[in-house]
Formats: structure tokens, C-alpha cells, sequence
């Protein structure tokens, strides 16, 4: 195997091997935030990404993607059960996301969460060159820093969290929360959504390993510095908006709102199918908007895209049997024939089609009742070339300290949901063109490349690692190794 100077890990390759209709395999673009924010920028680099693809034991050779390698990893059954569905998606990301579903602690998950990520360790270890720079990402492989560190003394070591960081109370919860933290704390620099996730993890050093800390960006772990930050994920902005132009596109939207039945204003949601996206209090406020008579089904119509995610975990499972029956009752009840009052689709979207879904929606609504960033409300903004368009996004979304001029929601506040919905709605065009020009110009100058040269920026200050970066369209204000500054 070639090496690389720069390796990406993350439990899932950006490609997916999902069976066609005819049942040969089929290669798509994988689901979520992570693989949506690195597959935009790794493309142009000489890097090697170390992950799984999908599959079930198995990892093919895989073509690379432009200049980009792929190393899959591959997981057997039981290790998904133990790691993907049982340790990561069912005890840390209920956990780190509030605990708005509740956590389970199951004692037999940690083994096969700790030996999974020793085989990630250990494939990135072997595609590394010497001195090169090793980049965790996620919840997933919060053990792979340490383990890297004890493996390859000589690289780089560097994790993103894409996830909010819990508050201590509930981190404090975790059975294994010592060997959690000291994993992650094995990078020589941390990366997180927002400071305040920094904060806790500098609390959390000194409670549980007696780390003393210089500041909240500085923990000292036996003896040797751990940098952590903020880091806010972005998008490929000029990818989105150039999309959002091509003729087709525009097109393709202008027939969606034909096929809607030209309705005065269009509501679109786009999520993964969970928990944590908001979307049974939403329907609730839609709900009781058209009860109330506040909206009119012929006059507003509602699309919410609901791609299905992690179907295997009960959580998720019931998730969908609750939003598709409260679906139905909703269009049952107030729908007319050829008129639904909710177009509820579940499949998944290629990129053009989701920027000619974002042209047409009036009204953008991101409800996450907690969500690390939130890529969505971003390729949203940078779909609206026109400057029209409102965007509904709730204040628990870490999206919300850069987008401060959406129109920011409570989302466990049902009554005032329904008065942002009607807020936005009705608002007038000079104060949406005002809010988006401010949202779009603070994401022109903070896309996924920004993101990207202040992390590895961050992470290394001779700057080898973003030298196959394009140099920046606006000059820099800040010193390399400053976050893009949120507002
Ligand atoms: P999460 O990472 O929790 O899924 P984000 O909003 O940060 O949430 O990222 C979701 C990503 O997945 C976005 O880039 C979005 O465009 C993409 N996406 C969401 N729904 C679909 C869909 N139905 N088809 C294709 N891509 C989707
Ligand atoms: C979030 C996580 C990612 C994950 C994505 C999709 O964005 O932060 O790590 O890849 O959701 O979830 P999945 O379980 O399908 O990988």
C-alpha cells in the first residue's frame, strides 16, 4: 500500500456500496455531514481516507476519487451491532446530543467499540509516511488518537469532533468516560464545533485525569500539550451556488413548484431521519397551524425529504413508524385529493436535485433539538443567489452562532415554532434580502476550505498541510491558527 502525508480517518469512506435495482453493486455518495464536508475538499489532495464502506465484511479495492485514496476497513456483523449501532449511535450520540433520546449502556458494546478502533488505528498507521499528519474525525474513533500515539510516535495526530461535545453533568454518565477522554486527548490538537465544547473538555481533563490545564485551549496530559479549539464545519459554497445557477437546475425547480400545484409559498425540511433533527415538534406546529386555520394546505405546502438512517437501531425504527403515521394522519386529516398537506419523501437526492428542492422552498425550515452544525441551513443560504428566501433554524443547531440572521427558534417551544413559521412566512422581501445578504456573506468567507486551512493550519504551523489548498478569494483578518471567528 502507498503511503500519504496526510491521512483522513472517519468511520465511513465517502462512497457507499448500496445494491442496485438489478442487485450489482452500485457506488454512492455517503449520507451526512462528515462525508458531505471532507468529500469537498479531499478530491484535490494526495490523501489517503481510511474508513468503512458500508458493506458487511467486506473491502473491496476501491477506485480513487480524483488525487484521493480509499482504504476501506472492513466490519463484521457483530462488530456493527457492538460499534456502529450499539457503542457510537446508541450510547455516545444520544449522549453527546443531550440525551434527547436516552442513552444505553450496554456493558458488552465497549470491547468491540475499543477493538474496532484499534483495526482503524492500525490501517491508518500503515498508509502513513513518516512525520505525516493523521486526522480522526467524529464520536466513532474517539479511541484512535491514543492508540495512534502509542503506534506511530512520529506523526501528527489531529481529531475533529463534528458532534456537539456534551456538558460534564452528562459526560460524567459514561461508564468508560476516563478511557473516552484520555482517547481523544491522545491528539496533539482537538477540533470542535463550537467553544463552549472546548470548555467542557478542559472541566472534564482536570476532574478525571488530573490534567492541569493552561487555558481552555491548552491541557497539559502526561506532560505533553493537547491543543483544542473551535473549528465551525462549513460547505462548498461555490459548488452549491453554482449548481443552484446551471440552467437545469433552475428549471428542474420551477417544475417543482409546478407539480406542487404553484402554491403561494413553499416550506421544505431536508434531514437524515433522527431523532435529534426535531422533526415529530415540527409536524406537531404544522399540525396545529392548520387546525388553527393559521395556514391553508392549497395556500402553503410542506415537503419534508426524510432520508432514512442507522434503520437497524430500535431508536430509529420507531422514529419512522411515529413520523410516517403522524404523516398520514396529518394528510388524512386535512389533505384533499391531488392536494397533500405534506410531501413526505425518503429517498435520497443527488446534489443537483437537492439545490433545485432549495430554489424552491420560500421558507427553509432546520429544527434540530440539538445538532452540531448543521450543513443543511448552510447549503440553503448558499442556494438563494437571488437573495430571496427565509431561513427558519433553531437556536441548538451549531449553525445558529454563524447564521444569526435566520430567523432563530426555540424548537421545544411549540407555540413559538408556529409563530416563527408564520413570522417567516410573512415577512417582508427587504428584510429577507437583507438576512440572507448577511448570511451569505459571512459563508463566502467561511466554506469548507476556510474550515479546512484553519484546522490543518491549527494542526501544523509550517503550513505543508494546506499547501494543495486554492489560496483564499478574501485575505485572511485573523493569525492562522484562529478559528474563522463566529460572529
Ligand atoms: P447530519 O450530518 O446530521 O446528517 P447535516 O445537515 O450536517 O446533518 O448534513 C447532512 C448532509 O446530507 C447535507 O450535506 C445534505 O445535503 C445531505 N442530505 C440530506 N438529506 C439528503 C438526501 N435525501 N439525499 C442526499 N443528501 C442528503
Ligand atoms: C453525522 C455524523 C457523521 C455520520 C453522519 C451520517 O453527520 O457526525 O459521522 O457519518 O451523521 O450517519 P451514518 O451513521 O449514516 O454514518
Amino acid at each position: 500500500m502507498r503511503q500519504s502525508s496526510l491521512v483522513v480517518v472517519a468511520n465511513r469512506l465517502p462512497l457507499d456500496d448500496s445494491a442496485a435495482p438489478d442487485g450489482a453493486c452500485e457506488w454512492r455518495r455517503s449520507p451526512g455531514g462528515l462525508a458531505s464536508a471532507l468529500h469537498a475538499i479531499l478530491q484535490q489532495t494526495p490523501a489517503t481516507w481510511v474508513g468503512w464502506n458500508g458493506g458487511i465484511d467486506s473491502a473491496p479495492t476501491l477506485p480513487d476519487i480524483g488525487t484521493l485514496r480509499l482504504r476501506p476497513v472492513a466490519l463484521s456483523e457483530v462488530e456493527l451491532r457492538g460499534y456502529y449501532e450499539g457503542f457510537a449511535n446508541s450510547t455516545l450520540w444520544p449522549l453527546y446530543h443531550d440525551a434527547v433520546e436516552q442513552p444505553v449502556f450496554d456493558r458488552g458494546w465497549w470491547e468491540t467499540y475499543r477493538a474496532v478502533n484499534r483495526r482503524f488505528a492500525e490501517a491508518a498507521a500503515e498508509v502513513a509516511e513518516p512525520g505525516a499528519a493523521i486526522w480522526v474525525q467524529d464520536y466513532h474513533l474517539q479511541l484512535v488518537p491514543q492508540l495512534l500515539r502509542e503506534l506511530r510516535p512520529d506523526v501528527l495526530i489531529g481529531f475533529f469532533l463534528h458532534v456537539p461535545f456534551p456538558p460534564p453533568e452528562l459526560f460524567m454518565q459514561l461508564p468508560r468516560r476516563v478511557e473516552l477522554l484520555r482517547g481523544m486527548l491522545g491528539a496533539d490538537l482537538v477540533g470542535f464545533q463550537r467553544p463552549q465544547a472546548a470548555h467542557n473538555v478542559a472541566q472534564l481533563a482536570t476532574k478525571l485525569l488530573g490534567a492541569p490545564t493552561i487555558s481552555d485551549d491548552e491541557i497539559v496530559v502526561d506532560g505533553r500539550i493537547v491543543r483544542t479549539g473551535a473549528f465551525p464545519v462549513s460547505i462548498d459554497v461555490a459548488e452549491m451556488q453554482a449548481l443552484a445557477t446551471r440552467p437545469d437546475v433552475v428549471n428542474h425547480a420551477k417544475q417543482l413548484r409546478h407539480s406542487l400545484g404553484q402554491p403561494r409559498r413553499v416550506l421544505l425540511s431536508v434531514d437524515r431521519l433522527d431523532y435529534t433533527k426535531g422533526i415529530e415538534h415540527r409536524l406537531t406546529a404544522y399540525s396545529e397551524l392548520l387546525r388553527d386555520g393559521r395556514v391553508k394546505v392549497r395556500d402553503t405546502v410542506v415537503v419534508q425529504v426524510a432520508v432514512p438512517s442507522r434503520e437497524r437501531v430500535e431508536s430509529y425504527r420507531g422514529l419512522r413508524d411515529r413520523i410516517e403515521g403522524e404523516v398520514g394522519r396529518i394528510n388524512g386529516e386535512y389533505g384533499r385529493v391531488g392536494e397533500p398537506a405534506i410531501h413526505y419523501l425518503n429517498q435520497p437526492f443527488d446534489r443537483a436535485d437537492l439545490a433545485a428542492l432549495y430554489q424552491t422552498a420560500d421558507v427553509m425550515v432546520v429544527t434540530p433539538l440539538r445538532d452540531g452544525m448543521n450543513l443543511v441551513a448552510k447549503e440553503y443560504v448558499a442556494a438563494r443567489e437571488d437573495g430571496t428566501g427565509a431561513l427558519v433554524l433553531s437556536e441548538f443547531a451549531g449553525a445558529a452562532a454563524e447564521l444569526e440572521d435566520a430567523f432563530l427558534v426555540n424548537p421545544h417551544d411549540v407555540d413559538g415554532l408556529k409563530d416563527m413559521l408564520l413570522r417567516a412566512l410573512d415577512a417582508q422581501p427587504a428584510d429577507l434580502a437583507a438576512r440572507m445578504g448577511a448570511m451569505r456573506s459571512h459563508l463566502r468567507s467561511h466554506d469548507i476550505l476556510a474550515w479546512a486551512r484553519a484546522y490543518l493550519s491549527a494542526l501544523d504551523h509550517t503550513g505543508r498541510l494546506t499547501e494543495w489548498l486554492p489560496i483564499p478569494a478574501i485575505p485572511r483578518q485573523r493569525p492562522a491558527a484562529v478559528t474563522p471567528p463566529l460572529r
